[in-house]
């Protein structure tokens, strides 16, 4: 107790357990980008990384440990997993997290329909509360006097005021790996509650941001809904600071990036190359292939990539048996109806593309929904497009990943809207994530690319992608939040 110099939290830690049929325990690492730029933090740093039981699994973890993970299952990190009662976590996770505060930053709802602020809207508020104050009660009783505490994304954003209250000592940064909604998408929450989120973040010394556009939608709500004071630095990169209520809360962007040697290590592995043969197999000789990997997520745009696959078919059948594209997903978020139709419906749409396209030598779309990273990197080295196309997203790491594993040079079809097109837009084919006809038109544009071209851009790329690998992003934080 109060021993830890560094601390981080969030809510999805660096493994997560199943139960195998005998009653042991697997440990397996989840998806994501925080839990990519995470997993660097190491064991050199004396950081320890407090997050929350997911499921049953978690909390028998949790029960034979004591709540200190065996470091076997962690890579040597020191973890303390929180078993927070399970109906408190999942209104919490499920109800606030993932259905309100993500729907918002990414703009989700269908307005005419949906949000609905009712009852069940207000226990679940009560039970985001309930759970944040466990994970400030938490670093509060692990934190060495005048320690650093990292506190992550949207499950999280009232710890850090909730920590201030309990520990006005400790050094406090906040970290958001999504959006943030700008001021006019962001008021449709009840009013007490986007103010309570934002006092929470702001609660902090420093708020940071994966791109300056999300950190200056962060300081426009505040200015909004709050009434705080912006103060600027000098020019369009200055630093940026909200000032409210006698306290100033510094933001900053750091925009985290591949790790090179980790990737171009693990894309060799004999189980990639296993993958690799199998997929060369599947895809036939002499086809192109477009690829993307994503999680089952609403705001990936899986659907549309796949209407304009199927456009690119209608509108240039030159491509008809020359072309494969190979969608890897891995399940998430199942737990929620509207996930599990999402997913349903990529199913149905990748379906329809082979029943209406397909011949008996040549499966259009080639659509696989399993946790497999191996897998995953054997797509990206085979890949001659990789289509990135989100509705909005906080970085997209997939983005980064391909060229820096690419084999022969991979065109990026980037959409505009993701935080990665603020370091690869040059380089990338950008589309309107919306706009099917483009999006169709600029996987043929990439399919053309001349293998020259594909190669420089495809070294550029990769070079802007690893300009911050984990490792720095993490002491990037640190040092800001002590300097
Ligand atoms: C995004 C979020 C992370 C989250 C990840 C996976 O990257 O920013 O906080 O961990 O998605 O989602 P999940 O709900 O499975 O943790």
């Amino acid at each position: 107790e109060h021993a830890a110099p560094i601390l981080v939290a969030s809510n999805r830690g660096p493994v997560s357990y199943k139960r195998r049929e005998d009653g042991s325990l697997a440990a397996g690492r989840g998806g994501g980008g925080l839990v990519s730029g995470l997993s660097a933090i190491g064991t050199g740093a004396g950081a320890l990384w407090v997050c929350s039981a997911l499921g049953e699994g978690d909390r028998e973890a949790v029960r034979r440990t004591g709540g200190r993970l065996d470091p076997a299952d962690t890579g040597g990190m020191s973890v303390r997993m929180l078993d927070i009662a399970p109906e408190v976590f999942t209104a919490a996770y499920n109800g606030i997290a993932n259905s309100v505060l993500w729907f918002v930053h990414h703009l989700l709802y269908q307005t005419p329909l949906e949000p609905d602020f009712d009852a069940d809207f207000r226990a679940q508020w009560a039970a985001y509360e309930a759970y944040n104050a466990a994970f400030a009660d938490a670093l509060a009783e692990e934190a060495a006097p005048g320690a650093a505490v990292l506190v992550q994304d949207y499950h999280l954003t009232l710890v850090p005021g909730l920590l201030r209250e309990r520990r006005p000592d400790l050094r406090v940064g906040h970290f958001s790996h999504t959006p943030w909604a700008p001021p006019d998408y962001f008021r449709m929450l009840p009013d007490d509650v986007a103010e309570q989120v934002l006092r929470g973040v702001l609660g902090s010394d420093r708020a940071a941001f994966l791109t300056r556009r999300w950190a200056e939608a962060f300081a426009a709500c505040c200015a909004d809904v709050l009434g705080a004071e912006i103060v600027r630095g000098d020019g369009p990169d200055g630093a940026l600071s909200v000032r409210f209520e006698g306290r100033t809360t510094r933001l900053g962007v750091h925009g985290l990036g591949a790790d090179a040697a980790f990737l171009r290590e693990r894309a060799h592995r004999a189980d990639v190359e296993e993958r690799m043969a199998a997929l060369r197999e599947q895809i036939g000789p002499d086809r192109k292939t477009i690829v993307r990997v994503d999680r089952t997520e609403l705001s990936k745009n899986i659907v549309r990539g796949l209407r304009a696959y199927r456009r690119l078919l209608e509108d240039r059948p030159q491509w008809r048996g020359k072309v494969v594209h190979v969608a890897f997903a891995y399940p998430s978020r199942q737990d929620l109806a509207v996930y599990r139709d999402y997913t349903a419906e990529v199913e149905r749409v990748a379906q329809e593309i082979n029943s209406t396209f397909g011949t008996a030598d040549w499966l259009p779309v080639v659509l696989h929904v399993k946790d497999d990273f191996a897998r995953s990197l054997a797509a990206y080295r085979l890949a001659d497009v990789a289509l990135v196309n989100p509705i909005r997203d906080g970085m997209n790491l997939v983005a980064k990943e391909v060229p820096v594993v690419s084999d022969r040079g991979c065109v990026l079809v980037l959409s505009r809207e993701a935080g990665a097109f603020a370091e690869l837009g040059e380089d990338a084919i950008t589309v309107n994530p919306f706009d099917v006809e483009a999006t169709a038109r600029a996987l043929h544009e990439g399919l053309l690319m001349e293998p020259a071209e594909r190669a420089e851009r495809t070294e550029r790329l990769a070079s802007a992608a690893t300009a911050l690998p984990p490792a720095r992003w993490f002491l990037d934080q640190l040092r800001a939040l002590e300097g």
